[in-house]
């Protein structure tokens, strides 16, 4: 059995989650923001942002799978459910779970782009640098991170521990 080990405690979410949305909130104020969470892994962090900010949003998921096994994605990317509202002349803000490779990152940025909106920016739970191949910016990060397989509040492994509060290392034997 692996081993779980904790990085950030519920508290510092909140905080890190509080601050961020207060930048957002402020650099959109008196725009129309579209938050497009990605699936699963951005679920908790979503509904935590959304609840924080103080401008009105609307809000989108979309969902990519990146085929790999184990702890590692291999780059090849595809969209397994696009957006639903139209985001054309609209801010959209990417908002992810953990920014790895940056490839999935990259790969919906493009997606966005082709449905015209007026910006489209990122912004992360966690940004985690070691293993990073693409130029992707990442606009707003709660924790960044430099490396390790991390689980909890909505991350997982091999969908496992999405519902733990906080989050953790998983550290393999
Ligand atoms: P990337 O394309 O390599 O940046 O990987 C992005 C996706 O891989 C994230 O949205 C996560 O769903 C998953 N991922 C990357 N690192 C971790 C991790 O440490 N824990 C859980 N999921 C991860
Ligand atoms: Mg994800």
């Amino acid at each position: 059995m692996p081993e779980l080990i904790p990085v950030l405690k519920r508290e510092d979410i909140e905080e890190s989650t509080a601050s961020v949305a207060r930048q957002i909130s402020a650099a959109y104020n008196g725009h129309k923001l579209v938050l497009v969470g990605v699936l699963k892994g951005a679920f908790i962090f979503l509904a935590d942002l959304a609840r924080r900010l103080t401008i009105p949003v609307e809000i989108d998921f979309v969902r990519a799978a990146s085929y790999g096994s184990g702890t590692t994605s291999t780059g090849k990317i595809e969209l397994t459910k696009g957006i639903d509202i139209d985001i054309e002349g609209k801010d959209v803000l990417v908002v992810e779970d953990i920014v790895d490779s940056g490839l999935t990152l990259a790969y919906l940025v493009n997606y966005l782009k082709t449905f015209r909106p007026a910006t489209v920016r990122v912004c992360t739970l966690l940004d985690k640098l070691e293993r990073r191949q693409s130029n992707v910016k990442v606009d707003y990060a709660c924790h960044t991170i430099e490396k390790g397989f991390l689980v909890g509040y909505g991350l997982d492994y091999d969908e496992a521990y999405r519902e733990l509060p906080a989050i953790y290392h998983l550290k393999f034997q």
